[in-house]
């Protein structure tokens, strides 16, 4: 399994030692999470704290856009060096010519789903997609309860990513701990955000350890 563990439940206080302990952890990628107050009810940070963030970050950066048009910053997500730049679909009217335009700048483009949008609205784009992340809460806050029905709703993306011959890789973010990513990978899951089940354990890096450990995966991203 991959893990991204959200900085949204760092302390921004001492942001520069949480991002080291994920250095020294098993993560494998930074996630930021972006809000404007519009597209979601709450604000979060944006550049400056994310150029911050990536001056000492040693891992990649999978950027997260609770926005409306996220399209407007693609230049700017890039120019950070993020691997991932993750729009949502229902802030994406032209999400094609969207995703076209993370992949030109050189990133992987993620498309992400509010819980009660269909996977079907992904049918005609899942081909041209890297990753289609699930949320499993919804977006604007930390520290939300797990949403049961992402689980069998991350089958059903596996089965449409299967039958549209998509190598699209699957995440999921909310209310991911070590219990619900336990059936989140069963069901198909390939990369689990975890903002507050990372942040508030005992061990911050014992945790990442054992969310990694919940699947194998069998592709190099
Ligand atoms: C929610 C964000 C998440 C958040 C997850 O709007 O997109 O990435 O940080 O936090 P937890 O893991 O606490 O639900
Ligand atoms: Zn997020």
């Amino acid at each position: 399994m991959l893990i991204a563990p959200s900085l949204l439940s760092a302390d921004f206080g001492h942001l520069a030692a949480d991002v080291e302990m994920l250095n020294d952890s098993d993560a494998d990628w930074f996630h930021l999470d972006v809000m404007d107050g519009v597209f979601v009810p709450n604000i979060s940070f944006g550049f400056p704290v994310m150029e911050a963030i990536a001056r000492v970050a040693r891992k990649p950066l999978d950027v997260h856009l609770m926005i409306e048009h996220p399209e407007k910053f693609t230049a700017r997500v890039a120019a950070l060096g993020a691997r991932v730049m993750n729009v949502h679909q229902e802030a994406c009217i032209h999400l094609h010519r969207v995703v076209t335009g993370i992949r030109e700048a050189g990133m992987l483009a993620g498309v992400t789903l509010n819980p009660a949008t269909p996977i079907s609205t992904l049918e005609d784009i899942v081909t041209e997609v890297d990753l289609v992340m699930l949320m499993s809460v919804n977006p604007g806050y930390g520290g939300q309860s797990f949403i049961e029905s992402s689980v069998e709703k991350v089958a059903r993306l596996k089965e449409l990513l299967l039958r549209r011959g998509s190598r699209a890789l699957i995440e999921v973010d909310g209310g991911v701990n070590r219990e619900t990513g336990a059936r989140l990978a069963q069901a198909g899951a390939d990369i689990l955000v975890a903002g507050s089940s990372v942040f508030r354990a005992p061990d911050p890096q014992k945790e990442i350890k054992a969310l990694k450990k919940l699947s194998e995966i069998d592709r190099i991203i």
